[in-house]
């Protein structure tokens, strides 16, 4: 039995290319006392992956040359040498771009098998990312219900999740996409009281167009011009939680800050950045909030589910071209 795996060979100077890549071939490895081996079945694709590869001041070590390719996933447990975990047992934890994965048992999370819900949403909405839109919005922002929201990326898997929380709170949700079929989704399927095209809209005015109140928390996924655009419709002590700045990850140098970064003093505005791991105790809480509201159809999720361990290389960049609609998981 054999284990195939990308290695990281080179750094990313702009793209994501398959050249970066070393896919190398070779015998499962033997289990030590209180090791588990893992038959990964779906990785998550993430915008971190690009920080990841490179070697940027980042908030974890970037990956090592030579090393396989860091990613979440969910898979299930074909050897065991703990008594944590048996075989079949279903686990989350860093497994890797690879087939298989080689563990000590404590480093995995069993999934909860008292939640009647696919494992893929241990990635998406009970996951990375919807931890990240519950914690980014609701410990970052306190949100008070009559307030407006307006989230960037809020097609994608963050964005989606952090409007319809929003909504679930009493806000009114303003998304911003970039394409007319996302922000018909967002409106006529997920409830968003408008949405903006920023491909082919003026940002700035739409919001003041829709935002007739001003705007009292900004979520943003992106950064450069959307942000900008937005930040000129904040009002007096707007919150700006800070969670991602996917436009500028390609460029390959320091993203510049916005223009009109003197806004936070004019307005008193209060930004903050985190990283979702920063909540890491508290996701069994938000897990089980969640799972309530994806139970009652308050939340609805979308999953992009790419097949094939050997086309994780091309399949990260759907979420730069914003071909995803939703979580991007690769199905090993
Ligand atoms: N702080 C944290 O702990 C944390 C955790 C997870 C994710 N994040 C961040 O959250 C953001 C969203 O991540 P996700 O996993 O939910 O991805 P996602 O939104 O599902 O996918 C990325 C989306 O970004 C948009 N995009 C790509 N290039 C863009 C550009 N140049 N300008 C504007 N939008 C662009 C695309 O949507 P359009 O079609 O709308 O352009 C694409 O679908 C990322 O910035 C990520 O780094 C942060």
């Amino acid at each position: 039995m054999n284990n195939r795996k990308f290695i990281l060979d080179k750094r990313p100077q702009a793209q994501i290319t398959d050249d970066l890549f070393k896919l190398v071939t070779e015998p499962l490895p033997t289990l030590k006392d209180g090791e588990v081996l893992v038959r990964n079945q779906y990785l998550s694709l993430d915008p971190t992956h690009r920080i990841w590869m490179s070697d940027m001041e980042q908030y974890m070590p970037p990956i090592a040359l030579g090393e396989v390719v860091r990613a979440g996933g969910v898979g299930v447990v074909t050897e065991s040498k703990s008594p944590l975990l048996k075989t079949g047992d279903l686990v989350m934890g860093l497994l890797g771009w690879q087939d298989y994965s080689l563990h000590p048992a404590a480093a995995l999370r069993p999934l909860p098998k008292e939640m009647d819900i696919p494992p893929t949403a241990f990635l998406s909405v009970l996951g990375l990312t919807g931890m990240t839109a519950y914690f980014g919005l609701l410990d970052i922002t306190a949100p008070k219900a009559g307030e407006t929201l307006v989230v960037s990326g809020a097609a994608g898997a963050v964005g989606s999740i952090v409007g319809q929380i929003g909504l679930i709170k009493g806000l009114r949700v303003i998304g911003i996409a970039g394409t007319d079929a996302k922000c018909a989704w967002l409106t006529k399927e997920l409830g968003f009281h408008g949405a903006i095209n920023y491909k082919t809209q003026d940002v700035k005015k739409a919001l003041a167009e829709l935002c007739p109140k001003g705007v009292d928390i900004y979520f943003d996924n992106v950064g450069g011009a959307t942000t900008e655009a937005v930040w000129s419709n904040l009002n007096m002590y707007a919150r700006v939680s800070l969670c991602g700045m996917i436009s500028g990850y390609n460029d390959g140098k320091p993203i510049p800050g916005p223009r009109n970064y003197s806004l936070i003093l004019m307005k008193r505005l209060k930004v903050q950045g985190f990283i979702v791991s920063d909540y890491g105790a508290r996701w069994p809480e938000a897990i089980g909030e969640m799972y309530q509201w994806v139970k009652q159809g308050r939340i609805k999720y979308a999953e992009d589910i790419v097949e094939g361990l050997e086309n994780a290389p091309r399949a990260v960049n759907k979420l730069f071209d914003g071909s995803n609609t939703g979580k991007l998981i690769l199905k090993c």
